[in-house]
């Protein structure tokens, strides 16, 4: 038995159009496949057929040699194939350890046996989870613990990862690739969907990556490199990188936009202090967990207002405290959310919608009214800006590809012309062209003289974009260095000791 999973010649299109079309594909037990592509390209849909969301146009789909055809997600899933989703897929309401049995009600009953076994399972995979806690009080990361350990609990012989590592600290990666090896001993086949190309050639046996809806190479990760998979991807060489901070000249200090001054919330942010220059951007790189996006959510008002302990902020020297966004939007600061499922966007709209919502809410527009055609010259300007794929304007954000949601969130927290903007993590799930465009763009905003603020776990992206950096450790701003002194040694030592 050499292959687990075999696609013949499969497509599957949405009204018409192809998502992925005459796909040849397999994967093999005990092997780490990779599968790699742009935006839109079609690696989500091509997984979730195998994962029973979908159902195929045409072609076939062969599971252990014989053609499947699931209804459900359940239905693959009983048969071995389990999926761990781009954007989390639990139950928020439920503990961790009621996420992690949802399905098996029986053993609900015994609600403390439950949770015993849950913690059990949990540090057996090296997560440290609490099994009791609500999921919709986890961070990104935890949640995704608690997905990959459902996977794993229901014994798949599949497992199909979505963007796993794209919210894990070093130490959590390093956790889940070994917990994948051990996997992978046992013969089970992991397919791992990445934008994080290194990454995907380190672990990987096996390597495809899917262009416009088709696979365009194909072959033992060994004989990849990072260079020839780009080529792969984008059909072209890339020649803009990431890394190009230590020979441009750092803008200078405009007027201080934003002043924090002993800033304390939930036991998250613990007494930091940290000031923000119009006509820069400022870096805060901190490990997953440091305290960084509850900072922002504070200034920007999208903090539960009890969680709010003391401290001070100004806004150009005006003290001001929001308990909601709006009045933040409306003085001109607009966080850009890590967390787009959640809070990022209207999912059952178009993107021209959403957008259009992002002008409503800064008082621009006098009509104050949604239009068909406002909501098209949106798309038609901002996605080719940000390079927007979608089958058509009509489709809802839900059916959007992960990165491509990411830049309609984006578009819409500029439409609302902040004077200070905060991304948190601005090109997670976005593909390797799209991140140098949405870079270009971050700059193009200091350039106006916009204060910047790029919330990052990811260090080469920190000394790309940033003027100075700051960083942050256990709640709290503990150095700060513009980019000319600033090393990735240097800012790792900060972070970490
Ligand atoms: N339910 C749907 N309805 C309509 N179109 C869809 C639906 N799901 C996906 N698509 C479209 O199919 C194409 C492929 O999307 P897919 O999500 O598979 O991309 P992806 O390779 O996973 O991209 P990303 O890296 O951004 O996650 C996109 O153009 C997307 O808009
Ligand atoms: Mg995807």
């Amino acid at each position: 038995m050499d292959t687990i999973i075999e696609f013949k010649n499969a497509s599957k299109t949405f009204g018409g159009v192809a998502a992925f079309k005459k796909v040849d594909f397999t994967v093999k037990p005990g092997e780490i496949h990779a599968l790699l592509g742009e935006n839109g390209a079609g690696k989500s849909t091509l997984t979730k057929v195998m994962s029973g969301v979908y159902r195929l146009t045409e072609g076939k789909l062969l599971f252990d040699g014989r053609e499947v055809d699931f209804g459900s997600p359940s239905d693959a899933l009983k048969s071995g194939i389990a999926m761990v989703f781009q954007e989390t897929n639990l139950v928020p309401a439920m503990t961790v350890a009621q996420n992690l049995y949802l399905g098996e009600e029986k053993i609900f009953n015994r609600l403390r046996g439950l949770n015993i076994q849950a913690r059990q399972f949990l540090v057996g995979m090296g997560f440290q989870v609490d099994p009791t806690a609500q999921v919709s009080t986890l961070g990104a990361a935890h949640k995704q613990m608690v997905e990959i350990a459902r996977a794993v609990h229901h014994k798949a012989r599949v497992i199909i990862f979505d963007e796993p590592t794209a919210t894990l600290t070093p130490e959590e990666k390093r956790h889940f690739f070994n917990l994948l090896s051990r996997l992978v001993k046992q013969g089970v086949a992991v397919v791992f969907i990445t934008h994080a190309l290194e990454e995907a050639l380190q672990v990987a046996d096996r390597v495809t990556v899917m262009r416009d809806g088709e696979i365009v190479a194909s072959g033992k990760a060994a004989d990849f490199t990072r260079n020839s998979v780009v080529q792969a991807m984008v059909g072209r060489n890339l020649t803009e990188t990431l890394h190009g901070s230590a020979q441009r000249t750092p803008r200078p200090y405009g007027e201080k936009v934003l002043s924090v001054e002993n800033l304390s919330c939930a036991g998250l942010v613990r007494n930091s202090s940290f000031s923000v220059f119009a006509g820069q951007v400022t870096g805060m790189f901190g490990l997953v967990g440091a305290g960084r996006t509850e900072m922002a959510k504070v200034v920007a008002g999208a903090m539960k207002r009890d969680l709010f302990h003391g401290g001070e902020i100004r806004l150009f020297g005006k003290s001001v405290r929001y308990r909601v966004p709006r009045p933040a939007v409306m003085d001109g600061i607009v966080y850009v959310t890590e967390d787009r499922k959640l809070d990022g966007f209207f999912e059952t709209m178009t993107a021209g919608q959403n957008l259009q919502i992002g002008e409503l809410s800064n008082g621009d527009n006098p009509f104050s009214i949604v239009s068909l055609s406002r909501a098209k010259d949106l798309v038609a300007d901002w996605g080719s800006r940000l390079k927007l794929k979608q089958i058509s304007d009509k489709a809802r954000m839900i059916e959007l590809s992960g990165g491509n949601q990411q830049k309609v969130v984006i578009a819409k927290s500029l439409i609302q012309k902040p004077k200070l903007i905060i991304f948190d993590e601005p090109t997670r799930g976005v593909d390797v062209g799209a991140i140098v465009e949405i870079h270009q763009l971050i700059s193009e905003l200091a350039d106006q003289g916009m204060a910047v603020v790029v919330i990052s776990s990811y260090l080469p992206e920190i000394l790309a974009v940033s003027d100075r950096i700051l960083v942050v450790k256990r709640g709290r701003v503990v150095e700060e260095m513009m980019v000319a002194d600033a090393t990735e040694e240097k800012i790792m030592f900060a972070a970490v000791h």
